[in-house]
């Protein structure tokens, strides 16, 4: 397939390229700036520039670009980078799609179960309603603004993103150092749920996605064994062979981070597969120890 990807330097996108790439597919790279490779198409969602003729002839569309939801404190400028990153950026990308003479006959495109908003020890599935919080909001205009992709007869599939467990990247490798230093531990109550996918798992489910015909709409992208903050945090512990024993308070949490603390660090959801359990998926790493193990490098379980 001849695949545009967006994002395709990130934490997702980078390790998403060299593996579809290595399956045989050819990609072809929209970044924001000017291009430097053969495979790079630019656009620049912030001003509203996407040149789409430049994307003809694509077979499928992988669309993971937004500002870094944790990238810094949410200042009003940066809730409103990424609101506009995400709703503005994919109704500009799907628009210009719909223009060309043959649009793409299936687009994937990331979301976040911060859909569903904080709702405690509830279960979440793909019928869950959304939440009510600011997050939520941003997820649902994300998800609504590629709407446009089915008028065109388009096969959309989203995935619903847990925290994807790597090292180098994301919410754990930011935990990492305290961790390794053994000053880690729960973060507030550690009630609070986290759902989590593997790096690896949550690769495999784009490139399923890519070629499942059966998959259309919402999918919760999350191992079937979603984990309280506490279970997490012995978890990475036992992993890491550090003591977890220097809780986090939310008040200190609050002060680092702000607003985000709560949506983000304090609060969670406790999301469940049912779409992809229905399909029969198998994930490769289940439980929360097999994730770390698997995104630690420090022998994986098979
Ligand atoms: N990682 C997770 O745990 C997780 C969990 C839930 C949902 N997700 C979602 O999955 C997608 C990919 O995640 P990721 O972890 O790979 O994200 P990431 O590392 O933050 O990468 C996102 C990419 O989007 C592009 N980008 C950054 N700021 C942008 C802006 N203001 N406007 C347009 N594009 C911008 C960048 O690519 P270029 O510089 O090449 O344009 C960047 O590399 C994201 O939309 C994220 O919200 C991730």
């Amino acid at each position: 397939m001849r695949i545009l990807v967006s994002g395709s330097s990130g934490l997702i996108g980078s390790r998403l390229v060299g593996r579809l790439q290595a399956a045989g597919h050819e990609i072809v790279r929209l970044v924001r700036h000017p291009t430097q490779a053969r495979d790079e198409v630019t656009w620049d969602p912030a001003s509203g520039r996407f040149d789409h003729q430049r994307a003809a002839g694509c077979d499928a569309v992988v669309h993971l670009a937004g500002e870094n939801i944790a990238g810094g404190r949410w200042t009003d400028e940066r809730k409103r980078r990424i609101h506009r990153s995400r709703a503005d950026g994919t109704r500009l990308m799907v628009d210009g799609l719909a223009k060309l003479d043959a649009s793409p006959p299936v687009f994937v495109a990331a979301s976040a179960v911060g859909y569903y908003g904080a709702r405690g020890d509830e279960v979440l599935t793909e019928d869950s309603p959304p939440g009510d919080d600011w997050l939520s909001e941003v997820c649902t205009d994300w998800e609504r603004a590629s709407e446009a992709v089915e008028s065109w007869g388009g096969r959309r599939v989203l995935m619903r993103t847990g925290l994807v467990l790597d090292q180098e990247g994301g919410a754990l490798g930011k935990m990492l150092p305290f961790f390794r230093l053994g000053v880690g531990g729960v973060l507030g109550s550690g009630e609070q749920w986290m759902s989590w996918i593997s790096l690896d798992d949550q690769l495999a489910l784009y490139e399923r996605a890519l070629t499942d015909e059966r998959m259309r709409g919402a999918y919760n992208a999350t191992a079937p064994e979603p984990v309280t903050n506490r279970t997490f945090t012995k978890a990475l512990g036992e992993v890491l062979h550090r003591p977890t024993i220097l809780p986090v308070p939310a008040f200190g949490l609050r002060l680092l981070y702000g607003e985000m603390a709560d949506a983000l660090l304090l609060t969670g959801q406790r999301a469940l597969p049912k779409r992809l359990s229905e399909l029969g998926h198998s994930f490769r790493h289940t439980s929360i120890g097999e994730g770390l193990h698997a995104a630690l490098g420090d022998g994986s379980i098979d």
